[in-house]
């Protein structure tokens, strides 16, 4: 039952992941893609994406098992790929005294939280007795064993990279796709090696030295709003495209309505790469508590310490209905963002993608210029 290798060619990459579409909604944890989301895009033609990298393993099984009731066997699952945190006392001291202000004001008691992350042994374990048609990985590279493992019940396997060096180790590994990740995207940087802090590429130098280095398909990820911007992953050399922001705003979608409305703004915020709700690097609107957070850079710990240690304030926040204080992840083109079904998001997608496309070939006569 291994699943065979998977097809450059976008409309049999399509084809194969069980969609008409090389179109992927992107997981985004935290509830924004709702079973009803993946269903939806599913049967709009596109690949849903359950995020679960938040999920116990409860909560997960439900959520599939939601998406399998509705009709749809073709989807992915995501989860995040982290390790147990066991934090020193000194680290979590620095945090509590640069979070302390926060939660005064917020009227919160700082308590330890239960627990940092969901346990990703558990997660994996339903995975693999769930039968998955396609489970997708970020944050960090798992065990080949691993992969083999899922491979072996017939789920393919998508690793998240944003480096040429991330998209070797998850071919080594043994993926079936890489998802190259540029700096435009919004939402979690999905990368593991210390370049995360360095050079960091965007889709349009990422995606064709990506694509020039590793013999699996290449999913896009980033920026990517409209047709024109799946033309582009395309011609770049990627076999499909993964969109996250396009469907924030989507009927469907869990966003928060306070994060929705700051999206759907006339004046567009500007974007900011941020480690201070979280501890990773991630990509959202730009607001107080990241600029006020910038001055204690230090006493920020990694994810998922930081996130847990976050998670009161960011709830508080929500339900006060102040913007400023919630982490609103967005990508650099979020100003594009369209508020429609997610059906009607993947139909006006495809046509644009096709309008695109002709476009270019009409204007063969571009050459004529050289
Ligand atoms: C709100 C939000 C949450 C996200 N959560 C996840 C996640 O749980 N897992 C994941 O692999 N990627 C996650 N991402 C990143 C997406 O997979 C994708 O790389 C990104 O959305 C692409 O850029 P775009 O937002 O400009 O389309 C998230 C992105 C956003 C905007």
């Amino acid at each position: 039952v291994t699943p065979a290798p998977l097809s450059f060619n976008p409309a049999e990459f399509a084809a194969q992941l069980g969609c008409r579409h090389p179109i992927i909604q992107a997981p985004m944890a935290g509830g924004i893609t709702t079973s009803a989301l993946v269903v939806a895009v599913s049967r709009a033609g596109g690949l849903g994406s359950l995020a679960c990298g938040m999920l116990a393993p409860l909560a997960m099984r439900q959520q599939i098992q939601q998406i399998r009731d509705a009709g749809c066997l073709n989807f992915a699952v995501n989860l995040f790929v982290v390790k147990d945190a066991e934090p020193d006392g000194a680290v979590l001291e620095a945090a509590a005294k640069a979070l302390a202000p926060y939660y005064q004001s917020f009227g919160l008691n700082p308590a330890p939280p239960k627990k940092y992350a969901e346990p990703l042994q558990a997660q994996l374990e339903l995975a693999l007795e769930s039968s998955l048609p396609i489970v997708s990985f970020t944050f960090d590279l798992v065990d080949r064993s691993v992969i083999r493992e899922l491979r072996n019940r017939g789920t393919r396997v998508i690793g998240t990279a944003t480096t040429v060096d991330e998209a070797l180790a998850w071919e080594e590994a043994g993926a079936d796709a890489v998802c190259a990740q540029g700096l435009e995207a919004g939402g979690h940087r999905g990368g593991f090696s210390r370049a995360l802090d360095r050079e960091q590429l965007a889709c349009m130098a990422l995606i064709p030295r990506v694509r020039s280095r590793i013999s699996i398909p290449v999913i896009a990820a980033g920026g990517i709003m409209d047709g024109s911007g799946i033309a582009a992953g395309l011609a770049l050399g990627a076999t499909a495209v993964q969109l996250g922001t396009a469907f924030l705003c989507a009927d469907e979608a869990g966003t928060h309505p306070l994060w929705k409305r700051e999206l759907q703004q006339r004046t567009p915020r500007e974007t900011a790469l941020t480690v201070a709700f979280s501890g990773r690097p991630a990509r959202g609107l730009r607001n107080r508590f990241i600029d006020q957070m910038a001055s204690c850079a230090a006493s920020i710990p990694p994810y998922p310490v930081q996130n847990a240690l976050t998670a009161p304030i960011r709830a508080q926040a929500a339900l006060r209905g102040d913007p400023e204080y919630m982490s609103l992840w967005a990508g650099q083109a979020h100003a594009m963002i369209r508020s429609a079904s997610s059906e009607e998001i993947v139909r006006q997608l495809v046509e644009e993608t096709a309008l695109a496309l002709a476009r270019l070939n009409q204007s063969g006569k571009w050459s004529a210029l050289t």
